[in-house]
């Protein structure tokens, strides 16, 4: 599978991707019932995937979508510079920011890092993927899908360069296209 200039390989199938939504949601709905959260969905990689974890989420909920820019190509910047389309009140509410791979932890430490500034009464964390041996910041994530090596995929969601978020699978980069 060509994604741009690069080789990738199937690595996580639609179907193994839903199996996980399923026990994903299924935490969420128990440990939310009653609390009225608010899903923070973090463009544009997670929109993919926040619209099939929301559809499995039959609680009283509400789902909204913020833009942080930061991410350039294959690396991460880990910094923050601004957040686009936030305009919701979190004061008090249990927040529940849905990412679609946390790398470096970065990107993910600083965003709550801004979110607790407006005193939530919680927040957590659900995304898709997590490459435990890139992290590089002591963040709690609640709930992970997929704990993956680290390496580069793209796919449902994520892209590779702005190519690739169509794609219905997860795909890994190419063993000989590795630096
Ligand atoms: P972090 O700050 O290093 O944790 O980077 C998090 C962000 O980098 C994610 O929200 C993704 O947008 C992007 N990212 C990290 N790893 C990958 C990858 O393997 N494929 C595509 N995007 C990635
Ligand atoms: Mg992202």
């Amino acid at each position: 599978m060509l994604v741009k200039d690069k080789k990738f390989k199937l690595f996580i199938s639609q179907a193994q991707i839903q199996e996980r939504i399923a026990i994903l949601s299924k935490r969420l709905v128990e440990d939310y019932r009653g609390k009225n959260p608010l899903f923070i969905t973090i463009l544009n990689g997670a929109f993919i995937f926040a619209a099939d974890l929301i559809r499995q989420i039959d609680i009283e909920s509400e789902i909204t979508f913020v833009k942080f820019t930061s991410y350039a190509s294959m690396e991460s910047t880990g910094k923050v510079d601004q957040i686009i389309g936030f305009n919701d009140d979190i004061f008090q509410r249990h927040i529940v920011l849905i990412e679609d791979i946390v790398d470096t932890g970065l990107t993910m430490s600083e965003i709550m890092h801004e979110l607790k500034r407006f005193r939530p009464s919680s927040l957590e964390v659900v995304t898709l993927l997590m490459k435990p041996d890139a992290l590089k910041m002591p963040i709690k994530v609640n709930y992970v899908g997929f704990e993956i090596e680290n390496k580069f995929v793209v796919g449902y969601g994520l892209d590779y360069d702005g190519y690739g978020r169509n794609l219905q699978d997860i795909y890994v980069l190419a063993q000989d296209q590795e630096a």
